[in-house]
């Protein structure tokens, strides 16, 4: 059904719905839920109509935990920050093909640093605009809102992108990992893995919940339903 054995799901929870006073507090919460990555909103509020948060946060929370820090920049000239993302800790560093006129270079510099990298298209660009970085890349990320804001509706047209990049992996024997990011939830979980997708982006379906324990553990529950 899904096309590879050994499969690995991940769930990234996104920062951006967490409650900002009590940052650590949230992380060691969802290290010990067994989470082991973070999806970190940076955004510039030029690249897309909102502000979140820049390196010195990044560089607090360092130290609080393990997690591996997913970086998903939504800003203009990503190349100015990418070394810097990597000296304070970032793991991934996941640039969008709309930022950069060379992503080729970019995608290089990234893993030149010795971090993972991934490229992000936004719902109107095609995957062929990424064609000639799927064999650099660790990820790619789909996005399945206008990237600026939490909590929007999933764009359920992106499932064919995942389809596409899902066959793109299988034919090339490319290595990346299948991220999608914007409105996932439970209704919509097992459509995306489905398609193809691995890596789940999620913000307001659990930061955003009263029992986040709960919230964790349904999605894991259902990632169990796909492990062959
Ligand atoms: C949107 C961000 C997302 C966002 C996801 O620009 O890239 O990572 O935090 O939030 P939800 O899951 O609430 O759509
Ligand atoms: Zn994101």
């Amino acid at each position: 059904m899904i096309g590879e054995d050994n499969m690995e799901y991940k769930l990234a929870p996104s920062l951006l719905a967490a409650d900002f006073g009590i940052l650590k507090e949230q992380l060691e919460m969802l290290e010990k839920l067994g989470i082991d990555q973070i999806h970190l909103d940076i955004m510039d509020g030029i690249f897309v109509p909102n502000i979140s948060f820049g390196m010195p946060v990044l560089k607090s929370l360092r130290k609080y935990t393990n997690m591996i820090f997913d970086a998903h920049l939504m800003i203009i000239n990503p190349e100015k920050y990418i070394k810097e993302l990597s000296e304070i800790g970032c793991d991934i560093i996941n640039v969008h093909i709309e930022a950069t006129n060379n992503i080729e270079k970019l995608i290089n510099s990234i893993n030149n640093l010795g971090v993972k990298s991934a490229v992000t298209i936004k719902p109107k660009t095609p995957i062929s605009e990424i064609n000639n970085v799927l064999k650099y890349v660790d990820m790619v990320l789909v996005m399945s809102v206008e990237p600026g804001f939490g909590g929007q509706k999933f764009m359920s047209e992106q499932l064919e992108k995942i389809r596409e990049l899902k066959r793109l992996k299988l034919e090339n024997n490319y290595k990346y990992d299948i991220q999608i990011d914007g409105g996932i939830n439970l209704d919509n979980l097992r459509d995306v893995i489905e398609a193809g997708a691995n890596c789940i982006v999620a913000g307001s379906s659990i930061l955003s919940k009263d029992n986040i324990e709960k919230a964790v553990k349904d999605f894991m529950n259902v990632f169990e339903e796909y492990k062959v």
